[in-house]
């Protein structure tokens, strides 16, 4: 049985995925530091998949712990590697926060792949890493542009120093996948996305208002060049993401790849408007989301969203939920919070 290091393992996207993985047969361990997720995740993954997961839990900055961790901790087969930091206005605020944090983990974590002889590595990157790309839908051989904010850039030199890793290490191999906009939670209502504070990002945004949380939601942008004038993203659930995670560690596993270094985009191939998703999370759930459109918001880019043909065909993954299906479970998921709070 593979035996699979998941940093971040507690937050939103890493704890699906390590359903997904125990789901596959495989054996996780995870480190998180819990600064954005919370230690009864791993309760809640014991109820979905009847394991329990050790989780330890420290920075992944601090090398000498991260030494020690995997001096005892037998052989792994590969590292999807989750922790870092996310928040794009936070990022602006804080740059050498971000720069550190997310720059320096990666780092300590190739450093200890070589020195314990990990095979296999999966990273989360963005399509963070295209801004604003002159030509729809972006493929993976559109360039990459110079980053919005400082924590695309983090995103951007991270995939830089795992290639020119690679470049020199030809017996590891490593895939980054550039997430499109991942929502929705899992079909349990048992986990999903844990927004600390006001949430950034649309869904989270848009669940908390209609449970009543937030007043109203504020729309950034009604008179971009779209069908409605709001802006344009492709939205991915976060299962069909997570499960590629999965796919991505079987094709290292199995030395599948066609170079060491490999990246793809992970999107549904079509792009919603944000006025296109509050109605479908009001008709599918049967709930009002109040909402006011309001001036575009500074850093945005009007659309964007993934040509899947490379994922689709080398990976031989797709996605399998529709909008439906995202709204729907990132409603139940928030239901689900509200229970908890009760
Ligand atoms: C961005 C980054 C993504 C990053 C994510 C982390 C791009 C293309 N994407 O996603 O890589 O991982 O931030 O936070 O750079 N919106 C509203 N009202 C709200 C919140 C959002 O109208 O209260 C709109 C936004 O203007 C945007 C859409 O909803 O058009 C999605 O926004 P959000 O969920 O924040 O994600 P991105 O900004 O696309």
């Amino acid at each position: 049985m593979s035996r699979i290091l998941v940093t971040g393992g507690a937050g939103y996207i890493g704890s699906h995925t390590v359903v997904e993985l125990i789901g596959e047969g495989y054996e996780v361990v995870i480190i998180d530091d819990l600064s954005n997720s919370q230690a009864d995740v791993i309760d809640h993954i014991e109820e979905i998949t009847g394991k329990r997961v050790p989780l330890h839990v420290f920075d992944l900055c601090d090398k000498s712990r991260l030494d020690q961790f995997f001096g005892s901790e037998g052989s792994l087969d590969g590292i999807i590697h989750f922790a870092a930091k996310k928040a794009v206005g936070e990022s602006v605020e804080k740059p050498l926060l971000y720069y550190h944090v997310n720059i320096l983990s990666l780092i300590n974590l190739l450093k200890a792949q070589k020195e314990y002889d990990i095979p296999n590595f999966v990273f989360s990157s963005s399509c963070t890493v295209y801004g604003q790309p002159d030509k729809l839908p972006v493929s993976e051989e559109t360039p990459r542009k110079d980053a919005e904010s400082p924590y695309g850039n983090t995103k951007k030199i991270s995939e830089d120093i795992i290639r020119d890793f690679a470049r020199v290490n030809d017996d590891k191999r490593t895939i980054a996948l550039r997430y499109f906009n991942p929502v929705g939670a899992h079909e349990s209502g048992l986990i999903g996305e844990l927004p600390s504070g006001i949430p950034n990002n649309l869904m989270p945004f848009i669940s908390q208002t209609a449970i009543g949380l937030r007043d109203q939601l504020k729309v950034f942008g009604g008179d971009y060049p779209t069908k409605d004038g709001s802006a344009v993203r492709d939205y991915i659930h976060v299962v069909d993401l997570a499960k590629a995670h999965v796919v991505s560690m079987q094709r290292l596993i199995e030395d599948q790849q066609k170079s060491n270094y490999e990246f793809f985009n992970l999107g549904t191939g079509s792009g919603l408007t944000v006025l296109e998703v509050i109605r479908a999370f009001e008709e599918v759930n049967d709930v009002k989301i109040k909402y006011e459109i309001v001036d575009r918001r500074a850093g945005d880019v009007v659309q964007i969203y993934a040509d899947t043909a490379y994922a689709n065909d080398e990976l031989g993954w797709r996605t399998e939920r529709d909008l439906d299906d995202m709204v729907r479970t990132a409603w139940k998921w928030e239901q689900h919070l509200a229970q908890m709070r009760e």
